[in-house]
């Protein structure tokens, strides 16, 4: 049993492998937080709530604004005395705020409940790993029940946590603020890391102290965003990547959210996360509930390491349904950058026909097929075949190209709407929009009211008719622009509040027809290169774009961030051709191959405009993929470096579950004068097994030709042929390392040790 309840404490004990999560009830009924953190083996629990103690001026009889205040609660609620940040603010049928919970009982299952409507985490196995604790909390004043649910994983070392509330009264309610977790810790000095950033630099971790006051992360772009992700962690200062404590929160949610800290009055810290309460106000009438969505917690007491590999294996066994998850994906090309809107049939094809030559397995036609789309100010929402442009019928031109032995893909933005579109002129009121105010256009674009069913009806018959008229083996998903003038014309004014939540609910069940309709489709989610990139996505697709900056340099950091939390298998990562689109910088062909065999691996270029030498390299490209993929996409990931000004080398490495073999990438950002050669090491090795370096693939050196595309030193290498046949214990690769000698400008290596 993880979960346990002791009725002479009142103490429920929540266990995974190597963490307890603790929570008592108060004397008052109050469930309050105890513990988490590394696992307690045992336990007596006398006085662990503190709920004796008595703050405030009074020191004959309990205060209860001065308990209140500072009480550590599992799930704080506004309005009746706590002023830290609440999880949960309802007001009455008279528009007054305020709701108190007390514990009534509790329910411990085996196994994971689904989240009506919303993306969540399963149990797959159903092998006893996962169990479920469901506290029943009422507010008898609004009749309101509310459900907290704790699921434990037991090898990940993760807790779930959603929140359902039931109107269980004969009023109506209005919840305006509605989070789906909290941690109350105490007496604690803690670091926030988040992740940060913008179009095309999306998930730059940044790190900051943590001061008194509210600080937080948050969306109201009506996506989850590039400026900030869903995802907070409080680390204890110095940690690391082997070191330190952490509390990690993630949410599975792709919309409006908040991710907050509040260190208070006594230093004691609140982090919460949930839904943004940014113009959400949701009716809860008399009968009715409401899901909040979930949050994935997780803590480790060996740094962000741990947190990353508890976060990697839980996403991969217990939240990514689709049947491509542990599969390698299909080598793609996308003619996105190589022509943008202008391409017919035939230009696609050659496109293709050259791309199979070089062993690329799967064709992607994008954004440019329908309507009268030949540029980004028209079309979209026109959701049929172009046929003059494709010279003929899409059936046509997949035909041809299957033809080849390529799979195909196709690009929707299901979404959206263009003014200049049939369906706009026919559906003038299917946009979001306040009445008598011009909304807001983003490249030339409108948001579809996806909070009216109509409205996804007719979108989905309108893409699910073109998926069934041909053979298409993979859908790339987009979505374009944030949301903003948020009004519909079929809501009345009470329930304006839940467009924004509705908007997202109405995403996922448009994404739940497409890959129940398709079971067999890779769906690829994308928001402008990676504004969507998160966890509630990864329910659908087990892959995401990651960022329309495709240039090498710029990815580390972006690869970086987002591989802090997700599976690697899950980051579309393409090579392009230089100089770079969205920087201008030129890197060796190379490198780029070996920064995108960080993700699901895929090209996006025009093969005939590439040096002959860039195209030559191609097919050992294809082949590397198919060697390493599924080292990296299924085994163990180990950050080594993260470059910055001081050491501009970036390193990771990638090691078998079973340690049998272990992969290095190694990328110098910026060479220097007089430079040494730097000592790297592997990780997650068998200590007292050998290994044999099997494989170096890169670096400067006069077989490797794609480096004459760049204007750079020649180094000589010193790895001689000879020394592959070097062995090596792990513990001397795990702690002495090895060393790589100075590469270059924007050069860089693959190592690859194999257990002999
Ligand atoms: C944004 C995406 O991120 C790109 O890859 C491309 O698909 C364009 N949209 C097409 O409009």
């Amino acid at each position: 049993m993880s979960i346990s309840y002791s009725e002479a404490s009142r103490i429920f004990k929540l266990d995974t492998d190597n963490t307890t999560y603790m929570i008592g009830i108060s004397p008052e009924g109050y469930a309050g937080h105890i513990y988490y953190g590394k696992k307690i083996g045992h336990f007596c629990g006398a006085g662990m709530l503190r709920c004796n103690e008595i703050p405030g001026p009074s020191v004959l009889k309990r205060e209860k604004g001065g308990f209140q205040a500072s009480f550590p609660y599992e799930y704080p609620t506004g309005g009746v005395g706590d002023y830290r940040v609440s999880c949960l603010d309802v007001s009455n049928e008279k528009g007054q705020n305020g709701c108190e919970l007390c514990y009534d009982h509790y329910e411990i299952s085996d196994g994971k409940p689904s989240l009506e409507g919303l993306p969540a985490s399963f149990d797959k196995e159903k092998d006893g790993d996962v169990q479920t604790l469901k506290l029943f909390m009422k507010d008898p004043v609004l009749d309101l029940e509310v459900v907290l649910q704790y699921s434990t994983f037991n090898r990940e070392n993760i807790i779930t946590r959603s929140v359902i509330l039931n109107n269980k009264g004969d009023h109506d309610l209005s919840i305006n603020r509605v989070l789906s977790a909290c941690i109350d810790m105490d007496n604690r000095q803690y670091e926030m890391i988040s992740l940060h950033g913008g179009w095309a630099r999306e998930r730059h971790i940044s790190r900051r102290t943590l001061a008194y006051g509210q600080q937080a992360v948050h969306s109201t772009r009506g996506v989850s965003s590039p400026q900030e992700h869903p995802f907070i962690a409080l680390v204890t200062p110095g940690t690391n990547q082997e070191q330190g404590e952490v509390y990690a929160m993630n949410f599975v949610y792709s919309g409006n959210f908040v991710a907050e800290a509040d260190l208070s009055q006594n230093s004691a810290v609140r982090m919460v996360m949930g839904i943004d309460p940014y113009d959400f106000c949701w009716k809860l009438n008399c009968g009715c509930s409401f899901t909040a969505p979930e949050v994935v917690m997780t803590y480790s007491h060996e740094g962000l390491g741990q947190m990353t590999g508890n976060l990697h294996d839980f996403y991969r066994a217990h939240l990514i349904r689709s049947p491509y998850e542990s599969e390698n994906r299909p080598i793609l090309i996308n003619n996105w950058e190589g022509t943008y809107f202008d391409f017919n049939a035939d230009k696609l094809y050659k496109i293709a026909k050259d791309a199979h030559d070089s062993g690329i397995e799967m064709f992607v036609m994008d954004d440019g097929w329908f309507g009268h789309r030949d540029n980004d100010g028209c079309g979209l929402g026109d959701w049929y075949v172009n046929e003059s442009k494709l010279q003929g019928s899409l059936k046509s031109l997949v035909d041809r190209i299957k033809a080849l032995g390529m799979k195909f893909g196709i690009w929707v933005e299901p979404e959206m709407i263009s003014p200049d579109s049939d369906l706009y002129r026919a559906h003038p009121d299917w946009a979001l929009e306040i009445e008598s105010r011009d909304p807001l256009q983003s490249r030339a674009q409108l948001v579809l009211d996806l909070s009216r069913k109509e409205i996804r009806d007719t979108v989905m018959d309108m893409i699910c008719g073109v998926l069934h008229s041909a053979d298409i083996d993979y859908v790339k998903w987009d979505m374009n622009r944030y949301l903003s003038d948020i009004g519909s014309v079929s809501v009345d004014s009470g329930h304006q509040g839940e467009l924004y939540h509705r908007y997202v609910l109405g995403l996922y069940e448009m994404q739940e027809r497409l890959v129940t309709e398709f079971p067999n489709l890779l769906l690829e989610n994308c928001s402008s290169g990676g504004a969507r990139f998160d966890a509630g996505m990864l329910y659908y697709s087990p892959q995401i774009w990651t960022s329309d900056d495709t240039d090498a340099i710029e990815r580390l950091r972006i690869q970086e961030g987002t591989e802090m939390l997700y599976p690697m298998s899950t980051m579309g990562a393409h090579i392009s051709k230089c100089p770079n689109e969205q920087v201008g910088r030129m890197t060796p062909f190379e490198t780029r191959a070996n920064v995108a065999l960080a993700g699901t691996f895929g090209y996006e270029l025009v093969i005939s405009k590439l040096s002959d030498d860039e195209r030559n390299m191609i097919p050992k490209q294809v082949e590397r993929y198919h060697k390493y993929h599924s080292l990296i996409a299924n085994g163990n990931y180990y950050r080594i470096h993260s470059w910055d000004d001081d050491e501009p080398f970036d390193c990771w490495v990638n090691t078998a579950k079973d340690k049998s073999e272990s992969l290095l990438t190694y990328v110098q950002v910026l060479g220097r004068p007089n430079e040494v050669s730097r000592r790297v090491h592997l990780s997650g090795l068998d200590p007292v097994a050998r290994y044999k370096l099997e494989e170096i693939v890169g670096g400067p050196s006069t077989d490797n030709p794609g480096d004459r595309n760049v204007d750079a030193p020649s180094l000589s290498r010193p790895e001689a042929v000879e020394e592959l046949k070097e062995i090596w214990f792990g513990d001397e690769l795990m702690n002495v390392g090895f060393l790589i000698p100075p590469l270059g400008d924007f050069r860089s290596r693959l190592y690859h040790y194999v257990k002999t």
